[in-house]
C-alpha cells in the first residue's frame, strides 16, 4: 500500500515507513495490514510469536469488526485513524494488572500532549476533549467529546492492548454525536509519527518505575464529578467520584457509602466544562 488517498479522501498508511519506524523500537515485531477484522484478533492469532522481552504490534488501515469496551463496536472509515494492538507478556508490563488499562490511557494522553493537544481521560481510559473551545461543541452540548479508547485483554499470560484513535475522521463520518477526531478539534497529526511516539511512550511507562497514578489523576476529568455508574452486578450507583486507586478502581462517594468501582461505564451527570 502506498501513501495515497483512499476512499472518502482519507490517506492510506505507508506500510514500509511504518515498518521501519517500528523496527527502530527494537522490542516489537510489526504486522501491518490494509484491512483486518480487529487488530486485537491479529495479535491473538499470532500470540506464539510473543516471548519475554519481545512483543508484536498489529496495525491496520481499516478494521471491519473493531471492538470496544463492554462489548461495544469500534468503527472508523479506512485511513481515518489509528487501529493498533500490542501483544506482550504480562510480566513485561510489571504494574498491577487491573491498572494497565489506565496506564495505557495515560500513555495516549502523554503522547498527544507532546503535540500540545489538550486531551483528558474519562475513567477508566476514554480519551476525550473536555475543553469548550471547539467548533464541534455546539453538537455535543459541551459534553466530553471522545477521540479514542483502549481495549485491554488478558489471554493466559499475554496482554493484548488495543488502541483506537480518531485522527482525521470528518464530521460526516462520526459514528456517534459525542465522538470527535483530532482533525475536527483543529489538530493535524501524521499517523506514522504518532504511532511511533505512542509505542515509545508505552515502552517508557511499562519499563520505568514511573508514578503513573499522580499523572493519571491530574489528567482524569472524572474525579470531582457527580457520576452515575453501573457496577458489574448491574447496580447503578450515583455519587461523587472522589479518587482513583493504585488498583485502577474509581472511588465514588454518596451519603450511604464509599464504593470502589473496578469495571463499568461512568456517566458524568454535570455539564462537562474546562
Ligand atoms: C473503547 O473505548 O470502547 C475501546 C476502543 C478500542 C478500539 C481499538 S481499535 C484497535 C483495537 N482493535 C479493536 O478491535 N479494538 C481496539
Amino acid at each position: 500500500m502506498n501513501h495515497v488517498q483512499g476512499k472518502g479522501g482519507y490517506e492510506n498508511l505507508n506500510i514500509s515507513l511504518l515498518e521501519s519506524k517500528i523496527n527502530e523500537t527494537g522490542w516489537l515485531k510489526a504486522h501491518i495490514y490494509e484491512q483486518v477484522t480487529s487488530t486485537n484478533d491479529v495479535v491473538l492469532e499470532n500470540l506464539t510469536e510473543v516471548v519475554t522481552g519481545l512483543g508484536i504490534v498489529a496495525i491496520a488501515n481499516e478494521q471491519t469488526k473493531g471492538r470496544g469496551r463492554l462489548d461495544r463496536k469500534w468503527s472508523a472509515p479506512a485511513g481515518s485513524g489509528i487501529a493498533m494492538s500490542i501483544g506482550m507478556k504480562a510480566q513485561d508490563f510489571p504494574s498491577q494488572l487491573s491498572a494497565i488499562p489506565l496506564i495505557c490511557g495515560l500513555a495516549v494522553i502523554r503522547t498527544l500532549e507532546k503535540y500540545s493537544i489538550p486531551v483528558a481521560l474519562k475513567w477508566p481510559n476514554d480519551i476525550v476533549f473536555a475543553s469548550t473551545n471547539s467548533g464541534h461543541q455546539e453538537q455535543t452540548g459541551n459534553k466530553l467529546r471522545k477521540v479514542g479508547g483502549i481495549l485491554v485483554q488478558l489471554v493466559q499470560d499475554n496482554l493484548i492492548i488495543g488502541i483506537g484513535l480518531n485522527v482525521s475522521l470528518k464530521h460526516e463520518d462520526l459514528p456517534v454525536a459525542h465522538a470527535t477526531s483530532l482533525q475536527i478539534e483543529g489538530y493535524e497529526v501524521d499517523r506514522h509519527e504518532l504511532i511511533s511516539k505512542l509505542l515509545e511512550e508505552i515502552n517508557f511507562l511499562r519499563s520505568e518505575n514511573f508514578n503513573w497514578l499522580e499523572d493519571y489523576k491530574n489528567s482524569c476529568v472524572t474525579i470531582g464529578k457527580n457520576v452515575s455508574v453501573k457496577n458489574f452486578s448491574g447496580e447503578t450507583i450515583t455519587g461523587q467520584a472522589v479518587d482513583v486507586l493504585a488498583t485502577g478502581a474509581l472511588v465514588v462517594k454518596n451519603l450511604e457509602n464509599l464504593y470502589q468501582i473496578t469495571i463499568g461505564d461512568v456517566e458524568h451527570l454535570d455539564v462537562d466544562r474546562d
